[in-house]
């Protein structure tokens, strides 16, 4: 090939191939799948060397470097998967784990303990809301709940440090949105070189291309990869990627744990993250699209709605919402393909929307090819208490979209005609309610 004329690269065309190098395997333009549990040594003492240093043996010799010993320490296919994801996410390493849950929960075990507090903001997503509830307080982790991420700014020498800062943002399922800036500047004033506050967010909702945590100051970012990372709804997985050091400790906790990527799921990822920039620009496209129709004015709902839940900085204003709509603004690239509306009529209008559908599918779950549609209430925060559901707007009426690749017309016409059918039963249901 000819000379290249240096000049900036783009994100990109940096990661869209990242971690694999034909020349490595014949020249195959894609990566081969190495379902190897284990890796034979060259030698004895290279395989002590090995052994030794992953244990931390003291005096261990150093291993040759890109060797690998068993795959639940490290694995090519899953290699190819956690470089990709650093390439994407600019970060100093990045961890690929069987689920989204196994991501969180290693995360969690690292960098919480007895000495090494939490402090989250809520709503979470159901399942790190029991380990943070349950579990956590169960290994003598203390736990402290905070309502707003201002609420730091309160803090006083009686309130201890937190060893990590927790938030989602936007959050699940009512897109709810954090300041990640204010969580990270609070705990980089207060990390001295013996107590490190660490601050890790799951940017599940918005992913890599259009959230990036790292830049404002996070030290992990975590994913269910399950969702926009894998798009696909094929594989379950999930993901953490940051600076070397907090993720020394992932890395450590994840062998002793086991919850590593399987070489198929590794695979499966990469490839997915080769079209991760092209699936997020058109499923947020379309989702524009979408809530520009089922608003008269951004944050001004269709008579049929009774209130839409977006992470978009043009809805929240427009709902009077201005100091979320700056956050989004200032830390998103936009508001994403997710949205969430509360129908007139309860759980019953909400049932008939759902019903309706025709294109969307009936599905927990978000960020895959197709459209999802579910009901919150009833099915992802089934096990969140009443009282909780209420304060975070998780009503009986509340419907949660993911948008697709679908064309954006189709998707407009379904909801439409899913509209008729709760708008029905939401002027019957009216019509009861004034003959009582
Ligand atoms: C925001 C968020 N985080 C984490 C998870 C858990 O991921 P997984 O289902 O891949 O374990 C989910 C799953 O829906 C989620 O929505």
């Amino acid at each position: 090939m000819g000379s290249f004329i240096s000049m900036k690269t783009h994100l990109e065309t940096k990661a869209l191939f990242a971690g694999y190098n034909p020349a490595d395997n014949h020249g195959a333009v894609k990566p081969p799948i190495h379902p190897a549990s284990t890796f034979v040594f060259p030698s004895a003492a290279i395989g002590a060397a090995h052994m030794e240093t992953a244990y931390g043996v003291e005096g261990a010799e150093t291993p040759p470097e890109g060797g690998f010993i068993y795959s639940r320490l490290g694995n090519p296919t899953l290699n190819v998967a956690e470089t990709r994801l650093a390439a994407w996410d600019e970060s100093e390493a990045a961890a690929v784990f069987s689920s989204g849950m196994s991501a969180i929960s290693t995360t969690l075990f690292a960098w919480t303990g007895s000495e090494r507090a939490l402090w989250y903001v809520g709503p979470l997503y159901g399942g790190t809301q029991h380990i943070v509830d349950d579990i956590l307080p169960s290994m003598g982790v203390s736990v402290r709940k905070l309502e707003s991420l201002d609420e730091l700014a309160l803090m006083g020498e009686e309130d201890g440090l937190p060893g990590m800062i927790f938030l989602e943002t936007p959050a699940n399922p009512t897109l709810q949105v954090h300041n990640i800036k204010t969580a990270t500047d609070w705990a980089k004033a207060r990390t001295s070189d013996d107590h490190r506050i660490l601050v890790a967010v799951d940017n599940t909702f918005l992913g890599p291309i259009l959230q990036r945590p790292l830049e404002l100051g996070a030290d992990l970012n975590v994913y269910s990869a399950t969702k926009y990372i894998g798009g696909h709804s094929d594989l379950v997985a999930g993901a953490v990627s940051g600076e070397r050091e907090a993720m020394a400790k992932v890395f450590e906790y994840r062998t002793f744990l086991g919850g590593m990527a399987d070489p198929h799921t590794s695979w499966m990822l990469a490839r997915s993250m080769e079209t991760l920039a092209i699936r997020v620009e058109r499923q947020s496209r379309s989702a524009r699209q979408v809530l520009d129709h089922l608003q008269k004015t951004p944050g001004t709902p269709i008579k049929e709605i009774n209130k839409i839940f977006s992470a978009w900085a043009e809805d929240l204003a427009g709902s009077g919402d201005y100091k979320s709509a700056g956050i989004a603004q200032a830390q998103q690239v936009n508001g994403g393909g997710m949205f969430a509306m509360e129908l007139p009529g309860g759980r019953q209008a909400a049932f008939a929307f759902l019903d309706a559908l025709q294109h969307f599918k009936l599905a927990v779950s978000l960020g895959s090819t197709e459209s999802l549609a579910e009901h919150p209430a009833s099915m992802t925060h089934a096990g969140v208490p009443s009282e909780e559901k209420l304060r975070h707007g998780i009503t009986e009426g509340l419907v949660r979209l993911s948008i697709g690749l679908e064309h954006p017309k189709d998707l407009i016409a379904d909801i439409d005609n899913a509209l008729k059918a709760s708008w029905d039963v939401s002027k019957a249901h009216e019509a009861r309610l004034e003959q009582v």
